[in-house]
């Protein structure tokens, strides 16, 4: 890292400083446990010459996951992608799903890969989440379900979801990539609606490289989603079902194994982050540090600030630029919206009019780096870079445009 502080206008990089830090700073940089636990089972494995196709490291994973989530079945997968797509299939959702567009795009994809229509609902700006009365305006005589998120692990307004969902006799099921270890009204995430699905990918709090898995207190759509996992074989030769190719591999299910056995450690380590952000950001003006309840468990995994514009004197962009040249590379998650990415933004091209809150947070919200691989040092440099951007704002701002009228990075 540079040492020189960012406390002077003239200190950053867009005037030509070196970058505050000399190697990037990635937002999601993967959490993993202990090394020699991890390798000695990679060793067991091998000695075991067992790689995939439902071993004993993916069953353990499983039996361990359900516990520590107190929800009656997991079903490891590849990814949570292929586990969205097949836990939609397993509920038989058709026709029209109400989704959030402040999401990750697989939420969408997940319905459009099957020729199911994600139908985008506005969020609520407290929360990030689906606004339950905007979900009752966009239900139509094709609506057979409904997936809410749980964006940045903090829970949807379940409460009100599944009123909406008994109601209206729809389905309800739970993106909860975010929300490993996290709680709705003190009960761990996991069994709430039809069934829950969780990424395990490599930036995710709890990561198996890459992995996902489906929970569920089902037992018969536990049993449905296992045959769909593994091409529909009902044992050997025996395919009674259209299935897919969602298997978890052993090497996989050890990595989660010996991550589960750290969460403590990463909630830990996040929530620290989590604090010396708040502290170093705290006055700043236009800049909002988004919180986690107090009342429920989170894992804290991400760092989220909003930017007022008319108070801080810059757009978000224009921070995420400030950032990038000291080498610290904040996301605009989750810009622009599913909405404006294709194929959506073609098959809907007015769905923005339903959506104004969605639009808002998205020129607004800004990811920074945490983790285990961020220390309090690197917290202060970027704060400070934020603040000294901030009590400049005039000057970084004409800085910023006079180098993209020149067509330079700033
Ligand atoms: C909200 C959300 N849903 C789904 C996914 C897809 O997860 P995966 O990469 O495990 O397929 C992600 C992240 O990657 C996500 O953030």
């Amino acid at each position: 890292m540079n040492t020189s502080t960012r406390s002077h206008l003239q200190d950053l990089a867009i005037f030509g400083n070196a970058p505050a830090f000399a190697e990037k700073v990635h937002v999601g940089r993967p959490n993993f446990g202990n090394r020699e636990r991890l390798l000695s089972r990679i060793n067991d494995m091998l000695d075991r010459n067992w790689l995939t196709n439902d071993g004993p490291y993916v069953r353990e994973f499983e039996k361990r996951l359900a516990e520590f989530l107190g929800v009656r079945h997991c079903v490891a997968m590849c990814n949570a992608t292929i586990s969205l797509e097949i836990a939609i299939r397993a509920l038989g959702l058709t026709g029209e799903v109400i989704v959030p567009s402040f999401t990750f795009v697989a939420t969408a994809h997940s319905l459009q890969w099957q020729e199911i229509t994600p139908v985008f609902c506005d969020i609520d700006p407290k929360t990030h989440n689906l606004d339950p009365l905007q979900v009752e305006k966009m239900i139509t005589p094709r609506t057979s379900g409904i997936i809410g998120v749980h964006t940045w692990g903090r829970a949807c307004d379940i409460g009100a979801l599944e009123e909406i969902a008994r109601r209206r006799k729809l389905e309800l099921m739970f993106d909860a990539a975010h929300a490993f270890g996290c709680s709705y009204k003190g009960k761990l995430i996991g069994g709430f609606g039809r069934c829950e699905v969780f990424s395990f990918h490599a930036t995710k709090f709890f990561n198996t490289f890459e992995g996902g898995a489906v929970l569920t207190n089902e037992g018969e759509l536990a049993e449905k989603m296992r045959l769909m996992r593994n091409f529909g074989f009902s044992g050997y030769d025996n395919v009674i079902y259209i299935g897919t190719n969602g298997k978890m591999t052993e090497v996989c299910a050890a990595m989660g194994l010996t991550s589960l056995e750290s969460v403590e450690h990463f909630v830990e380590v996040n929530r620290r982050n989590h604090l010396i952000y708040g502290r170093e950001l705290e006055g700043i003006p236009g800049i909002s540090l988004m919180a986690y309840d107090a009342g429920e468990r989170a894992n804290y995994q991400y760092l989220i600030l909003e930017i007022n514009e008319l108070e801080a004197g810059l757009t978000r962009d224009e921070f995420v630029t400030v950032l990038a040249a000291e080498n610290v590379l904040a996301r605009r998650y989750f810009f622009p919206g599913c909405h404006r990415m294709e194929p959506y933004r073609s098959y809907f091209p007015h769905s923005a009019l339903m959506l104004p809150e969605t639009e808002r947070l998205c020129r607004r919200v800004m990811a920074l780096p945490t983790g285990t691989g961020v220390d309090q040092e690197a917290i202060t440099r970027i704060c400070q870079i934020i603040a000294t951007a901030v009590s400049n704002a005039p000057a970084v701002k004409a800085r910023l445009a006079e180098s993209s009228s020149r067509g330079t990075a700033a």
